[in-house]
């Protein structure tokens, strides 16, 4: 009996690799003659060494032939600059770059033609340092508030992460560098991250985790993509048959090179036929003398040709792709365009990007901006002087130069007098310190206003574990309360001072409950770069109108996030993580099943009010046009972003109560008005049928609804199709 099932396994799998051979063949890249030509001419050995690391960020090359090695580097922010072979400085540079705001912060523009910005510094300078691939950007869904790189990636809504990633791609790819689109997929925390088997619904896969992906690989034409270390149904992500040999390369027709992540790579078959084409990691046994040679696709895979066990063929496939995406970077011809460093656009672009990103999420009787009538202000927190740019984990960034927000406070603050107190401690496991809030106590109920700067930190160096960090690769935080004691001093400071405000700096929502009520102004700073300090001030003392909004839903506590109440995160004893919550991700969850947030997705205040007016919707089941008027009815000049949600009134599957499918950012004087145009095309419409295995439009009435968050819609019309 075992051995009859046994051999009807290996006859399954046996086809199962026929087919997959015979989809790799038929989906081969068709590439150049140059390309040919060079396959023609290498070696097994000069083509083996193409698909592997020969050091922590470089693949190999062939010099006799021409071909370079592929220099790469992290991150999503800023070019990672201190590192060159092995993690050794690079010696020949001026080491410290454009520090950009991080991830979360870009998508709170809500702008795309910013993702356009902050992609070209970072193509601009990868050049200048000669990196020929960008590892970003990092684009996972943010599923729980916990995980440690949600300030990496951007959002909840798969529809908001594509517009600014497709900008942020052209933005990189347009200084003739490649872009790397991470984590393929389902990285949705870093607990574990090396281990967790995560399954999810092909609906879930479908309308929430890939779209982003998908965006990158078919409207944005990355060059490459890196897959992530979890296993996704059973099969580690990088060697995954589904996600890359089905979806990526034969659905989306993805015609650059899979990257794993850096040790990602667990079996030299599975990676070689289910498509990773690059094996990247650290030889960290044989510091400092690496042999790269020992790596799953180095080599074993000479061996494994030699014996007939695998066809050259499949090897050539993989160098045909890597020699593709080095002939749409120039580098085979040496045509590398120059790029700059530190430049003052650069830093105007890390400026813009956090003055937009910044979120004012509470604003009670216009506490803010400040009057200018202020005489003394104490500003409160560690965060208000803790340099975040070296933190983090594998984005770390040593920036040219950092302002941070106390710099930026003092800088602004003409002769307002500013006193500094720290209020906690950074120490991991620190509760609350009785002297520190004692004296920032004092100071502020010395002053006339109390700024307090608090919230998540990020470490200072790469382990992540010996710097205390809350925001950070290979870690999660361990709840939404803040650490080091922050709660028992943001209480005492705002009863020893009403008019305080507090910023919070992070990847993510804190829980807020024990003093929201009493704080009148809060402003989510997120990880603002190089500038920020700068941006926050600004808007602190009104000479700038914050235009935020919130890719993710704050919750008000962790038990109301969906992955925790209906998931089982972090994993089950076997390692199995379920995303029971399946489609219902942030406000998909919290607006279906009446879950009051704190603040909403999409959620921003200004110093300003917008009024919303003639909404037209019309159209066919290809295009449905939607006009609407915004106008600024208040006494500045401001942003809005009016956003589309579409909803479904009957459909043979659930669906939930909205989805974002559009959205704009408007600019307006005051008392201007603008008309805007908002175009949906069918996949608005559409929702993933799991029993039909595919997308279907079910014909019936649509709500059309704008607003400038999903908790405010201000607009609401009907489209039949
Ligand atoms: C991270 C990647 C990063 C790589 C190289 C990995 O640990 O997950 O995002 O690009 O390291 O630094």
């Amino acid at each position: 009996m075992i051995n009859i099932s046994f051999s009807i396994r290996s006859i399954f799998a046996l086809v199962c690799v026929v087919v997959v051979t015979l989809q790799s063949t038929a989906q081969a890249v068709k590439t150049s003659a140059k390309i040919e030509d060079l396959v023609k001419k290498m070696t097994l050995e000069e083509k083996v060494a193409m698909i592997h690391a020969t050091s922590s960020f470089t693949s190999g090359g062939v010099a006799r032939l021409g071909i370079p090695e592929i220099v790469m580097s992290d991150g999503p922010h800023g070019v990672r600059v201190e590192h060159g072979r092995d993690w050794e400085a690079d010696k020949n540079v001026y080491d410290s770059g454009t520090y950009l705001p991080t991830g979360v912060c870009l998508a709170a523009t809500w702008n795309p033609s910013l993702g356009y910005e902050f992609g070209k510094v970072l193509g601009s300078e990868a050049n200048y340092r000669g990196k020929d691939i960008i590892l970003g950007p990092g684009i996972n869904i943010i599923r729980t508030p916990l995980n440690g790189r949600n300030f990496e990636y951007q959002s909840e809504d798969p529809f908001l992460i594509s517009r600014m990633t497709v900008g942020y791609i052209n933005g990189v790819q347009g200084q003739g560098v490649s872009a790397c689109v991470k984590h393929y997929i389902a990285n949705n925390q870093e607990v574990n991250r090396n281990f967790v088997n995560v399954h999810m619904s092909e609906r879930a896969l479908r309308e929430i985790y890939l779209p982003g992906f998908k965006a990158a690989v078919t409207e944005a034409n990355v060059n490459t993509l890196m897959g992530s270390y979890n296993l996704f149904r059973g099969q580690y992500a990088t060697q995954n048959s589904y996600l890359i040999n089905q979806i990526l390369k034969t659905e989306w027709n993805f015609k650059g090179a899979v990257i794993s992540d850096w040790g990602a790579v667990h079996n030299t078959m599975e990676a070689l036929w289910n498509g990773c084409d690059i094996e990247m990691g650290t030889d960290l046994s044989m510091l400092p003398n690496p042999n790269y040679g020992k790596f799953f696709m180095g080599d074993t895979v000479l061996k494994l040709v030699r014996s007939g066990q695998i066809p050259e063929s499949l090897v050539d496939e993989k160098v045909r792709r890597i020699l593709y995406v080095m002939t749409k970077t120039n580098m085979l011809d040496g045509k590398r365009m120059k790029g700059e460093y530190n430049t003052a656009a650069h830093q105007k672009t890390a400026a813009t990007v956090a003055e937009e990103g910044i979120v004012l999420l509470k604003n009670e009787n216009n506490i803010l901006p400040l009057a200018s009538s202020v005489k003394s202000i104490a500003v409160i927190g560690y965060n208000a002087e803790r340099k975040q740019s070296m933190g983090g984990g594998s984005s770390q960034v040593r920036a040219f130069y950092e302002v941070t927000p106390l710099e930026g406070i003092k800088k602004m603050a003409g002769s307002t007098s500013i006193t500094y107190s720290p209020g906690y401690k950074i120490e991991r496991g620190a509760k609350a310190d009785a002297a520190l809030i004692q004296q920032a106590v004092d100071a502020a109920s010395k002053s006339e206003m109390a700024i307090l700067v608090v919230g998540w930190t990020h470490g200072y160096n790469y382990s992540v574990w010996s710097d205390n960090a809350y925001d950070a690769e290979d870690t999660d935080k361990p709840d939404m309360k803040m650490p080091f004691g922050q709660d028992e001093l943001v209480k005492a400071v705002l009863k020893a001072n009403p008019n305080t405000i507090v910023v919070l700096m992070g990847g993510g929502p804190i829980d807020m409950s024990e003093w929201i009520a009493s704080a009148k102004g809060i402003v989510q700073a997120w990880y603002p770069g190089m500038e920020g300090g700068n941006a926050l001030a600004k808007i602190i003392f009104g000479k700038l109108n914050p235009s935020g909004k919130l890719p993710m839903t704050f919750p008000k506590k962790l038990d109301d996030v969906p992955a925790h109440k209906l998931g089982t995160y972090p994993h089950d004893a076997k390692k199995n993580l379920y995303y029971l919550d399946d489609i219902y991700v942030g406000y998909r969850y919290y607006d279906t099943y009446k879950v009051a947030p704190e603040f909403a997705f999409g959620f921003g205040l200004s110093y300003t009010s917008f009024s919303y007016s003639n909404l037209k919707v019309s159209g066919n089941s290809k295009k449905v046009i939607v006009t609407l008027t915004v106008k600024n009815i208040g006494k500045v000049a401001g942003a809005d972003v009016a956003q589309v949600y579409v909803h479904q009134q009957k459909s043979t599957l659930a669906r939930p109560e909205k989805e974002l499918k559009g959205f704009q950012k408007v600019f307006l004087n005051p008392e201007e008005s603008k008309q805007i145009t908002i175009t949906l095309n069918e996949d608005a419409f559409k929702y993933f049928n799991e029993n039909l295995n595919k997308w279907v439009m079910e014909p019936g009435v649509f709500d059309i609804l704008v607003g400038n968050s999903s908790r405010d819609i201000k607009l609401s019309g009907k489209v039949n199709l």
